[in-house]
């Protein structure tokens, strides 16, 4: 266990939070005029709000077993954070399908595949899933937070409000569900299995629904359109090799969220988005 004995104090807390995207603030290729961006990014948000209820519904199940109060107190802000999640990416999602994007055909999906996991899986299991995909939110999270690059893909409107905001709240809350994990006895090698498991699953989904998002799409049979987008990728800030190795490094045993260091970054974004001055502010309510 060594330096992890003991729950850092962390505040995780949860904000009264709200977006709106009124009609016609978001182009048909809202993120930066990408194509395969725009469809990557409409999966992924609409895989979020059922994602997020089966995180809540694994750690739940457990939070009465939890005795260390700082740890407690995590659980409660991780819930009311990941539901606040799940509200506003559905909103957002509403836009999306509206738009041309099959966000409620791919939530549907997600969320009937999670509720048979919670189904049939052991409830360890579940927060070994839960911890496994918060790794993954959190590393692009990290990505986007630290990558000026990544921060500019994202264009200028509301999405990019919502996802900086959700990917700070990601670093915030990123260790929970591990901790929660550990506490009521999850085993490393279930816990690596659990990352590989849903590695598999979540990269297959995130490549076919973008496929078949990307079939419905008139952009997607202009070859100059569609060859740029695909060049665009392998400078992506998102694929580089930085990224995969930090992904990679939840399977080292002994493994814990916290050997990334973010408190500088969480502080400095903190500021930027909800400090005095804080471009989000007038979000809040
Ligand atoms: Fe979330
Ligand atoms: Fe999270």
């Amino acid at each position: 266990m060594g330096r992890h004995e003991g729950i850092p104090r962390r505040d995780v807390r949860v904000r009264r939070i709200r977006f709106s995207y009124p009609q016609g603030s978001l182009q048909r290729h809202y993120v930066d005029g990408d194509l395969v961006m725009s469809h990557v990014v409409a999966v992924l948000s609409a895989t979020f709000p059922p994602g997020e209820d089966f995180f809540v519904r694994s750690v739940r199940r457990y939070a009465d077993d939890i005795t260390d109060p700082v740890l407690r107190e995590q659980v409660k802000g991780f819930i009311g954070q990941e539901v606040t999640h799940g509200r506003e990416h559905r909103e957002l999602n509403r836009r999306l399908q509206e738009m041309g994007y099959p966000t409620h055909r791919v939530s549907r999906f997600v969320k009937w595949t999670l509720a048979d996991a919670t189904k049939r899986a052991p409830g360890r299991l579940c927060l070994a899933y839960t911890a496994a995909l918060e790794h993954y939110t959190a590393t692009i999270a990290e990505c986007l937070l630290s990558k000026p690059e990544a921060q500019r893909l994202l264009g200028n409107t509301e999405v990019r409000s919502i996802l900086l905001w959700h990917a700070l709240e990601e670093t915030e809350d990123k260790a929970v569900a591990f901790d929660v994990y550990r506490a009521v006895g999850g085993s490393e090698r279930m816990r690596r299995w659990g990352f590989r498991i849903q590695s598999v699953g979540l990269l297959g989904l995130v490549l076919v629904a973008t496929l078949l998002s990307m079939l419905g799409d008139r952009s997607t049979y202009n070859p100059v359109r569609l060859g740029r987008s695909l060049l665009a990728l392998r400078h992506s800030p998102f694929l580089q090799r930085d990224v995969v190795a930090q992904l990679r490094d939840y399977t080292r045993e002994g493994f814990h969220p916290d050997d990334h260091d973010n408190t500088e970054l969480l502080e400095r974004w903190t500021t930027e988005l909800f400090g005095p001055e804080g471009t989000l502010v007038d979000h809040l309510h």
